[in-house]
This record gives C-alpha cells, structure tokens and sequence, in this order.
C-alpha cells in the first residue's frame, strides 16, 4: 500500500471508538520498521491530521494543528566545537519543550516548562503527566496562542515508561481545533493510545 493511504478513513464508520481504532491500526503498520522518533513523529503528525480532515466522525476540517513538543534534552546537541561554545552557556540552559514534527501552520518554537516559569497547556499536560482537554482555549488560565484561528485544544503527554517502573514525559502531543469544543473525551482516549504506540515505537 501506499504510504499516503495509510491517513485514509473508510466512509462507514458508526462511532469515536471505531476511528480511533482505525488510526491506531494505520499507524501502527506505518511505524512497525522504524524507530526513530523523528521520523516516526513526523507520520504520526500527518496520519492523524489527515485522518482528522476524512474523518465523518468530526466537524470537517476544523483540526488546525496536529504535532509534538519534545523536552529540549532529547534534542541533538549543537555539533561545535569547546572553543566556539563555552560549556557553561550549553548546561545552564533551562530545560524547554521545543518544537517537534507537526502538520499544521507554523507554531512557537520552545515552551517554558521550569518551575515559576511555566506557561500553557502544553506546560501543564507535561508536568502533571495527564492529558488536558480545553473546550475554549480563551477561558484556559496561562493559554499560548500560535494561531488565533485556535478555538479548542487538547495536549497529551508522552510518557515512557522505564524497566525499574519509573516513567518520564518525552514530550507531549497537541492538537488544535477552530471549533469550540473540538475535541472530547473519547477523542482523549483515543489520543492516549495513539499517544502510547508512538512512545513505544520509538527509541529516545
Ligand atoms: N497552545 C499551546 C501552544 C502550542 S500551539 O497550540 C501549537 C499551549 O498553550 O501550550
């Protein structure tokens, strides 16, 4: 098959539930022999913003932004030299969410996540470690808008979880809608899985 047909939604489909499984199983052929994140972030992004435009489960092309914010330390370090880049300016800098794979308008590039500094729903689905629905973005305490055309927002976190039974938070997913309350709860279930396969397919 070809990999652009991997986005398509067939037309009969009755619920959320059936969508979501639909997109989880695409994608799951799409990233079965790679694991790069960078790669398989850059499918994920397009899969489920494509799926999201078929989809006759959703307003019709209401889904403005789907992508990922990844923690700025899983990022490659710049490649130059000790006595170009003096080692203090690299290790003192705060650790940021930086802009990952997306599909969508150009968005901001790095997001606060230090303690005081912290702003956004993106910021706050990475610390808690818990997804965050937004019905109106303009109602959301500390909201970052890339795009003023966003009405609603849903972020879910990226979380690993490591052989001792600890868990990090890689990243999160996010995705914006022009509608109010363009996203629900079965949307969020469905997104966790998603969310779930794309960590574990993928080598940090
Ligand atoms: N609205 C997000 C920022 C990222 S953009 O939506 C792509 C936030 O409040 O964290």
């Amino acid at each position: 098959m070809p990999h652009a047909d991997s986005a398509l939604i067939p037309k009969g489909l009755q619920t959320k539930a059936e969508f979501w499984q639909t997109a989880y199983s695409q994608l799951q052929g799409l990233l079965h022999d790679q694991r790069n994140w960078v790669s398989n972030l850059s499918n994920s992004a397009s899969l489920i913003y494509n799926a999201l435009g078929d989809s006759p489960l959703h307003d019709p092309k209401t889904t403005n932004w789907v992508g990922f914010y990844i923690r700025s330390s899983l990022f490659p370090v710049p490649r130059l030299s000790p006595s170009t880049v003096p080692t203090d300016d690299v290790q003192n800098h705060d650790e940021m969410l930086l802009l990952g794979p997306f599909c969508g308008r150009p968005a901001c590039q790095s997001i606060n996540i230090s303690p005081g500094k912290r702003r956004g729903v993106c910021a706050d689905a990475f610390i808690k470690k818990q997804s965050v629905l937004v019905p109106d973005v303009e109602a959301y305490p500390g909201h970052i808008a890339c795009d003023g055309e966003t009405k609603s927002e849903i972020v879910v976190p990226l979380i690993l979880l490591l052989d001792d039974g600890q868990s990090r938070v890689v990243g999160v997913f996010d995705l914006d809608n022009t509608a109010l309350s363009g996203f629900d709860e079965e949307d969020q279930r469905g997104l966790e899985k998603i969310a779930n396969l794309v960590v574990n397919s993928s080598d940090w």
